[in-house]
């Protein structure tokens, strides 16, 4: 069984990977409120990926006999400045949830919860390649400039991504 302390906060966690969802799902309305229909897409994704982060950790607790709570979290932004704007707002973001699953990280080595450790592993991976990511379209953004053709090029790129589901074996 889950200790108090790691249900605590994982159940914190999943409010914070809920609010994750709701900002970017506010940031691929701002990016097609802006005529840029494939970044808005490329977030709406984002979104998908972020709840799937939030129920597999909520399944994780139950699956643990814990006790799964829904907590309330803030309304996220509405505006921003730029696609630029917008992303190095991502990345940011991305690097504070890097902080926060290395604090999830933490209590499980301190509580010698070994199962709680094995499964934050996938998220310390993973939010290697969220930060990557989201770094990658910041560099392409910055490098652009005002290139009409180039936002062109980048928006139906990104206009293809897929969403993919988390393994659920660990
Ligand atoms: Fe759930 Fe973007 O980390």
């Amino acid at each position: 069984m889950i200790s108090n302390k790691m249900q605590e906060a994982f159940n914190d966690q999943i409010a914070a990977e809920l609010y994750s969802a709701n900002l970017y799902l506010a940031m691929s309305a701002y990016l097609e409120s802006i005529d840029l229909p494939g970044f808005g897409h490329w977030m709406r994704i984002q979104y998908q990926e972020e709840v799937s982060h939030a129920m597999k950790m909520f399944d994780y607790v139950i699956e643990r006999d814990g006790r799964a709570l829904v907590k309330a979290y803030d309304a996220p932004p509405a505006d921003w400045k730029s696609a630029l704007d917008v992303f190095e707002g991502a990345l940011s973001h991305e690097q504070k949830v890097t902080g926060l699953i290395n604090n999830l990280m933490d209590i499980a080595l301190a509580e010698k919860d070994h199962a709680s450790n094995i499964f934050l592993q996938w998220f310390v991976n993973e939010q290697v390649e969220e930060e990557a990511t989201a770094k990658g379209v910041v560099q392409q953004l910055k490098m652009l400039g005002d290139s009409k053709a180039g936002m062109f090029q980048i928006d139906r790129e990104l206009g293809q991504r897929v969403f993919t589901p988390p393994p659920t074996d660990n």
